[in-house]
């Protein structure tokens, strides 16, 4: 193995929805580089990522991000120990592209492969700064794609307590801020607009499902929404937008951060790691480190910038599973419904037949 100053490197390639993203990680924290080319732009006219052009893009873009990753991160692909690569969920043809590309790299390179589940990369990414932050631990995943509630009990170890029956929390966001005209993507407009609403002017349907259910539902919410809309229209009400945008996020922030805290309580765990772009999210961010404070448990969120998708998390995903030995091979296969808990094995060489 080759090592740079005694440092053990990781490349990690995303392309699973519109970033392409390339990062190198030292020891699987420090951050050599984290190239991100986003195609917001180019999907904002459509108002939401449309999947052939995503392919195409990434195709066009992956071979110049690899080039910076390395160059800002100074040091060669030969320095590289294993090439991480998100293989799903996801687009598939946005998948098949950074999977079709590290398995070029590591075959030409001759370097170990590491499949690696987007939401384990989007977990991860709470280790790059906090060193203090270790297994096992609750993670709340609030994504475009996925709102769960997991039992991290080890770096490899998932266990799903809950997630979302209908809409994930950053696809209602979206929603409603197209209902509001903000355009795409929604989730940080809305939050932005927020800031100068009043939350409690509207009560928008909070829903809990079961007693003792980890599971989320949001299409309820976004429904009353859309009725509440409607009916002012129809009133010819002119009705407050960022009014609007503060109590839908009250209403959906106030859910997730009650299910989060007593996941944590019941399950015994002493810490929550927020994951996934919608923890970028300033009111999330705000009740869920007061809701943590007052039950006396320890809050970890990622910088902003390895909240929503980035190379940093799938290398430091792919480091922790190199550590352990779960290695890929050029038999990877992209999985667009990819399970964390049940099929992360299938990313793993041994178990493909
Ligand atoms: O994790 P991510 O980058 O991609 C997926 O894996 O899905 O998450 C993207 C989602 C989008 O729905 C976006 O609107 C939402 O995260 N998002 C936010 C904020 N920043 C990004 N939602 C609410 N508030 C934000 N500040
Ligand atoms: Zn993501």
């Amino acid at each position: 193995m080759i090592m740079k100053n005694g440092k053990h490197l990781t490349m990690g390639i995303e392309s699973s929805c519109d970033e392409t993203a390339i990062a190198v990680l030292a020891d699987g924290r420090e951050v050599l580089s984290n190239v991100i080319s986003s195609q917001i732009e180019i999907h904002k006219v459509y108002g939401g990522v449309v999947p052939e052009i995503a392919s195409r893009h990434h195709l066009h873009n992956i071979p110049f991000v690899f080039d910076q990753a390395l160059e800002e991160a100074g040091v060669s692909l030969d320095e590289i120990d294993e090439i991480g690569v998100t293989a799903g969920p996801g687009l598939a043809g946005a998948l098949l592209m950074g999977t079709a590309y590290a398995k070029a790299v590591a075959m030409a390179a001759d370097k170990p492969l590491v499949g690696v589940h987007h939401i384990q990369g989007h977990i991860m990414a709470n280790l790059i700064e906090h060193p203090d932050l270790k297994p096992p631990f609750l993670s709340l995943v609030v994504s475009g794609g996925h709102t769960s509630l997991i039992e991290v009990r080890g770096y490899n170890d998932f266990k799903v307590l809950g997630e979302t029956r209908d809409d994930a929390v950053g696809e209602a966001y979206d929603k409603v801020a197209r209902l509001l005209g903000l355009g795409y993507p929604g989730g940080p407009k809305v939050d932005k607009l927020a800031k100068e609403g009043n939350p409690h002017a509207i009560e928008f349907k909070r829903v809990y499902l079961e007693k003792d259910s980890y599971d989320f539902s949001f299409s309820g919410t976004k429904t009353a929404v859309i009725n509440y809309l409607h009916t002012e229209e129809q009133k010819g009400h002119e009705f407050n937008r960022a009014d609007v945008a503060a109590s839908f996020q009250k209403a959906v922030v106030e859910v997730v951060v009650n299910k989060a805290v007593k996941a944590a309580e019941l399950s015994g765990y002493p810490a929550i790691a927020l994951a996934g772009g919608v923890a970028s999210n300033s009111e999330l961010r705000k009740e869920l480190a007061e809701a943590c404070k007052k039950h006396g448990l320890k809050l970890y969120i990622p910088s902003p910038i390895f909240c929503t998708d980035n190379g940093a998390m799938i290398a430091a995903a792919a480091y922790r599973k190199a550590m352990e030995g779960k290695f890929a091979d050029l038999r990877l296969d992209v999985w667009p419904a990819l399970d964390l808990e049940k099929e992360t094995y299938k990313l793993d060489a041994v178990s493909v037949v």
